[in-house]
């Protein structure tokens, strides 16, 4: 991908977010050849730390405040980390201003921010997914799932963060998820998908395009369920790895063919130039990979798992994409290695949960440890304190899974905060014991 003259390194950056993905990000990003500078709005407890960042109050909604940040700061690039502000249109009033975002606009957001426009959109590219039925009310919807006569997945249409989808067993659950989003607090103006129920593994696959052109990145595992063992509710993640062995190169490359190129073509075709991470949430079903969801944005925790691994033409390679010049990007480098994340959460995670509780302890700096705070916040006083469900991502790299998870689990000893959950079985899949 050398073709053209090479791009300029961008040296002022911004990453609007406030999680641990967006932590991990303005920490890959500031590793990054020729970036001198980098900006994180809001950022969290964690992100005065970051050496070379830069904590600003802005929040992501206010468009207006982040617009003139760009102009007074000269920002060449902006990262936007969640999917709430590509939805509401962030990239593209600061396209429309002149800045370079990697991020889509709220037209190529859709992928995520509507399930009945990404399934829509799969099914006129040819895109392996499992069948579905869309409803625009309570009485469509139930009528459609007495048709099929069998428990259906129920999803709710819009943005949920990671709280929209009942694999129902029963007719019964499916049923009363249906009136849930009708009755619920997505309002009679909801609109849901009944989906197929499929089986497998499931596996992210990350695509960092131009609208064009796509890099991807190593396939990454997510754990979902609170519990041991991948039991109790969902989360939006306790710990995660990558490379993921589920999906070998061949396996990557058929995702690329059958699932990532497909979509990128199928959005073009549609007018849209989707610039930024296309997340691909794959389950590895007996007839071959089949996309659950496509999401606008990075995983979160995978995202932490990953940019460690990432080098240091990570800024040019998303400065390419977000100015669709992804072919004058240097190769970005990937080191092979294995890349192991832990999750901290609170007490009560994935529900109402314990707050305000003192960080305690810190990282020795190590090559290949790193702690990314998440829910955490910084109070006047100084202290830091744990502020939302999963406080605080620990990630460690080695030449295997066994080491990386022991390092990750021996950092984890070093930090503390009361009420600390953890999943002691992340990587249960690659570790040996
Ligand atoms: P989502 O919010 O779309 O990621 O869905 C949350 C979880 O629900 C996924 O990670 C899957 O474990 C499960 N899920 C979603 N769609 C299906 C499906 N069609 N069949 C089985 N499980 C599903
Ligand atoms: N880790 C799953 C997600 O970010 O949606």
């Amino acid at each position: 991908m050398t073709s053209a003259a090479p791009l300029a390194s961008p040296t002022r950056v911004l990453v609007v977010g406030g999680g641990g993905r967006e932590n991990a990000l303005a920490w890959a990003l500031r590793r990054s050849q020729g970036v001198e500078q980098v900006w994180i709005t809001p950022g969290n407890g964690g992100s005065a730390d970051l050496e070379g960042c830069q904590q600003l109050a802005i929040a992501e909604h206010d468009h207006a405040a982040l617009l003139e940040l760009c102009r007074r700061q000269a920002i060449e690039l902006v990262v936007v980390g969640p999917e709430a502000p590509l939805a509401a249109g962030l990239a593209d009033q600061l396209r429309a201003a002149g800045v370079a975002v990697f991020g889509p606009g709220a037209d190529g957001a859709q992928l995520e921010a509507s399930k009945q426009w990404a399934k829509a959109l799969m099914v006129e590219a040819g895109v392996p997914t499992a069948g579905y039925w869309p409803a625009n009310s309570r009485e469509q919807a139930l009528a459609a799932l007495e048709a099929q006569g069998k428990p259906l997945v129920v999803k709710a249409d819009g943005l949920a963060a990671g709280k929209g989808v009942t694999v129902a067993d029963t007719m019964e659950e499916a049923r009363a998820a249906i009136e849930e989003i009708f009755t619920g607090r997505f309002g009679a103006e909801a609109s849901l998908v009944l989906e197929e129920r499929t089986e497998g593994p499931e596996v992210s696959v990350f695509a960092l395009t131009d609208g064009e052109r796509m890099v991807l990145l190593p396939p990454a595992q997510d754990h979902k369920r609170i519990g041991e063992g991948d039991t109790g509710p969902n989360t939006g993640g306790m710990g995660a790895y990558a490379p993921a062995p589920l999906l070998d190169a061949a396996g990557l490359e058929q995702v690329r063919q059958r699932v990532l190129e497909p979509t990128l073509a199928a959005l073009r075709a549609r007018g849209i130039s989707y610039r930024g991470v296309m997340y691909a949430g794959l389950m590895l079903t007996a007839a071959g990979p089949s996309v659950i969801e496509f999401n606008c944005r990075f995983g979160d925790p995978e995202c932490e798992t990953l940019m460690p691994l990432l080098g240091p033409e990570l800024a040019q390679v998303l400065l390419a994409c977000a100015t669709g010049q992804l072919e004058r990007a240097p190769s970005l480098t990937i080191a092979p290695l294995c890349s192991a994340c832990v999750i901290a959460a609170a007490a009560g995670y994935p529900g109402t949960v314990r707050s305000g509780d003192p960080i305690e302890g810190t990282l020795e700096p190590s090559q290949q440890v790193q702690l990314f705070h998440a829910g955490t916040q910084r109070l006047a006083d100084g202290r830091c304190v744990s502020s939302g469900g999963r406080v605080l991502a620990v990630v460690a790299q080695d030449n295997g899974f066994d080491a990386a998870f022991a390092k990750a689990y021996r950092a984890l000893e070093q930090v503390h905060f009361n009420g600390m959950v953890v999943r002691r079985d992340i990587g249960h899949q690659v570790r040996s014991h």
